[in-house]
């Protein structure tokens, strides 16, 4: 993916594919009315969809919009998890399969609408008889299992809030998400799989549970991970099955406030410090629902799997939260795409006949690179849409995915949104929207989006920086613990009612919109979401380092790749070794998706008069590309320097 190079590439595409009327005359919304009809009075439009959610208590007012804070459905009562499960279970769905789970090693499990209600409810009570109570933080840290849905929803139905953490992040990474949101509670599980080997979740938690003070206790699921020693300290631990096996499964759900914190999950950002993004009830379970159904045109007999780990905001929303909210049956796979062979997924899609597959670039681009031998040995023939999430989707990719996955037969929606925004933004309505590949198309109905220019001036059509100007539901709250932060993060670029996605963005003649990237610190690694600042601090942290400067370049596969500059300190050796040595510091300070590709000795790092890095400088370097103005730069020889060794390292 080559950002901004492709950009007039992108522009040039004139392919153009329009929704095949067997689509959309079944689709959940055919008529493009909708977007001038929710435009004229979003927060009618929203209302309206509101509706179809089961309410305790009725809202008064729909938004209370205080730039940039946002109240919807002020006064409503709601439960996520009853909207979840109870009212499936009760409507119809009782025996429907919510989750069909796959472990790597191949073991298998279904659970259905009941069985998901019953362990929730009695994780709930488990919860409860720890202490947990209304408001207190849970902290996750598991495999991609179905306990871990359980755990959130237990946590929803009972008003706690739940800090997911990605397994792949390492202990420091937990450590430092635990203290900030003073989670009392921490459920995690032996271990997983992860392409062949075991992540040893619990010994890392113990590691990071030396260090966090707020946590009274510690659940641990038993995932099965054979010749994984697990030490349960006396007092602290508990086994998941023996606290299930004597709790009760009558757990009345409890009446949240609509703007009650649902969850914190941990995003970076341009510091060196991960946020954690605040959602609230009511507006974001609409904001997952309203989506998940229109977006997939969800219905009752499909079989959806979104690959996405539950670690991050896409699992919360596409795995869990907007999909049972719809009643739907979701495919969950613990591991690699490529474990024990290239055909992983397509094997998967074939035995439980997935009818809506959700995935990301990154892994469209190796199943490119892997060859369409794979896909071709096996049965797609039960798809019918696909939807691609993270980070832009190059033309060619998505055309790909188009001929050899939908074999020319399913729309295809690339779905841009953020953890900030709790739910798809920009995507095709697939039963309306006309379809560019690498484009996202058009704002969701009742979203507002401009590009604008630096000051603040609308780009009717061109580049520019992708702004939302109307508050939406499943909009963040918040950063916790940090009000100021949120303020000058997302809405001082331009005035206070009007926020600021850090991604660059072009706008065509038709109104469509073609993502570019982020244009802040922060860099995209195979779908993950990557501070420099924090790899940055992770390098710095080791002895031999003296400055680093984090910046990104173009990957085939991952669309970007990781390059660490560094200054060692005086007296210390440069050498294959040491780099190897950074690298692995960085994996084990942050997790192993933060982990450089590239480290760049050097003697020094270019910098302005005013001593900024010169990052665009770096970027340059990194790419390969000739150099521009360097009139700046303090020591001009030394990006001479640097560029000659680089082009003798890589
Ligand atoms: C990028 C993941 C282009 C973007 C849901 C955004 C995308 C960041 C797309 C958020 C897309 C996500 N096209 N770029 N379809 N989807 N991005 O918080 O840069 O992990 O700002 O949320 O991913 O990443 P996050």
């Amino acid at each position: 993916m080559g950002g901004m190079s492709e950009l007039s590439a992108l522009l040039h595409e004139h392919r153009r594919f329009s929704p095949a009327p067997a689509f959309a005359a079944k689709a959940h919304v055919s008529d493009p009315a909708i977007y001038a009809q929710a435009a004229a009075d979003p927060e009618a439009f929203w209302a309206q969809f509101a509706t179809e959610l089961d309410w305790m208590a009725p809202w008064t007012q729909v938004l209370d919009w205080q730039p940039p804070h946002a109240r919807w459905f002020v006064d409503g009562k709601i439960n996520v998890s009853a909207n979840c499960l109870d009212r499936h279970v009760t409507g119809g769905r009782r025996n429907k399969a919510a989750f069909i789970w796959e472990g790597e090693p191949g073991d298998r499990r279904t659970l259905t609408y009941f069985d998901l209600h019953r362990q929730t409810c009695q994780f709930a009570n488990v919860l409860k008889g720890l202490g947990v109570n209304k408001g207190d933080r849970v902290a996750l840290y598991m495999p991609l299992i179905p306990e871990l849905a359980i755990a959130m929803l237990a946590c929803a139905r009972i008003g706690a809030v739940h800090s997911v953490v990605f397994g792949g992040f390492s202990a420091e990474s937990l450590r430092d998400r635990i203290n900030d949101a003073q989670a009392t509670v921490l459920v995690t599980a032996d271990g997983g799989y992860r392409r062949g080997g075991i992540v040893p979740l619990k010994q890392m938690a113990d590691e990071a549970l030396a260090d966090t003070p707020s946590i009274a206790h510690v659940v641990v699921v038993r995932r099965g991970v054979a010749d994984i020693p697990v030490h349960m300290s006396e007092g602290r631990d508990r086994w998941y099955h023996e606290l299930m096996d004597g709790a009760s499964a009558q757990c009345a759900p409890e009446p949240m406030d609509s703007e009650d914190m649902l969850y914190i999950l941990y995003t970076s950002g341009t510091t060196g410090k991960p946020k954690g993004i605040v959602h609230t009830t009511g507006g974001y379970l609409l904001g997952a629902y309203a989506t998940t159904k229109w977006v997939f045109d969800m219905k009752d007999d499909d079989v959806y799997w979104c690959t996405a780990d539950i670690g991050w905001v896409t699992g919360h929303s596409y795995v869990v939260y907007g999909p049972l909210a719809n009643g739907a049956t979701v495919v969950m796979y613990e591991g690699a795409p490529d474990w024990p062979a290239k055909d992983r997924f397509w094997e998967i899609i074939e035995r439980y006949g997935v009818t809506i597959f959700y995935t990301a670039p990154t892994a469209i681009r190796a199943f490119m690179r892997w060859g369409t031998e794979w896909p071709a040995r096996r049965d797609l023939s039960s798809l019918r849409l696909l939807g691609s999430v993270g980070e832009p989707i190059n033309p060619e990719a998505w055309m790909w995915y188009h001929e050899h996955i939908g074999h020319e037969r399913c729309p295809v929606v690339d779905t841009w949104w953020q953890t900030e925004t709790g739910s798809i933004l920009i995507a095709p309505l697939p039963g309306i929207t006309h379809t560019k590949p690498g484009s996202a198309t058009q704002t969701f109905p009742g979203i507002s989006a401009r590009i604008l220019t630096q000051q603040g001036d609308a780009v009717p059509v061109g580049g520019g920086l992708l702004a939302i100007t109307h508050p939406w539901p499943s909009m963040l709250r918040g950063i916790y613990g940090d009000p100021e932060r949120f303020v000058q993060q997302y809405w001082s670029k331009w005035d206070r009612g009007t926020y600021f996605t850090g991604d660059g963005a072009k706008l065509d003649d038709e109104g469509y919109y073609w993502l570019l990237g982020r244009v802040d610190d922060v860099l995209n690694v195979a779908g993950h979401r990557i501070g420099t600042m924090e790899v940055e601090s992770a390098l710095v942290d080791h002895p031999k380092v003296a400055e680093s400067a984090v910046v990104g370049r173009p990957h085939q596969i991952k669309g970007q790749a990781l390059c660490a500059f560094v200054t060692i300190k005086e007296g210390v050796a440069r050498s294959e070794g040491l780099a190897d040595e950074l690298k692995a510091h960085v994996a084990q300070k942050i997790g192993a998706i933060a982990r450089p590709d590239d480290i760049i000795f050097a003697a020094d790092l270019p910098k302005t008069r005013s001593g900024k890095i010169m990052r665009r400088l770096l970027r340059d370097i990194a790419e390969g590309k000739a150099l521009g103005d360097t009139t700046t730069l303090a020591d001009p020889s030394v990006v001479a320097r640097l560029r000659d060794q680089y082009q003798d390292e890589a």
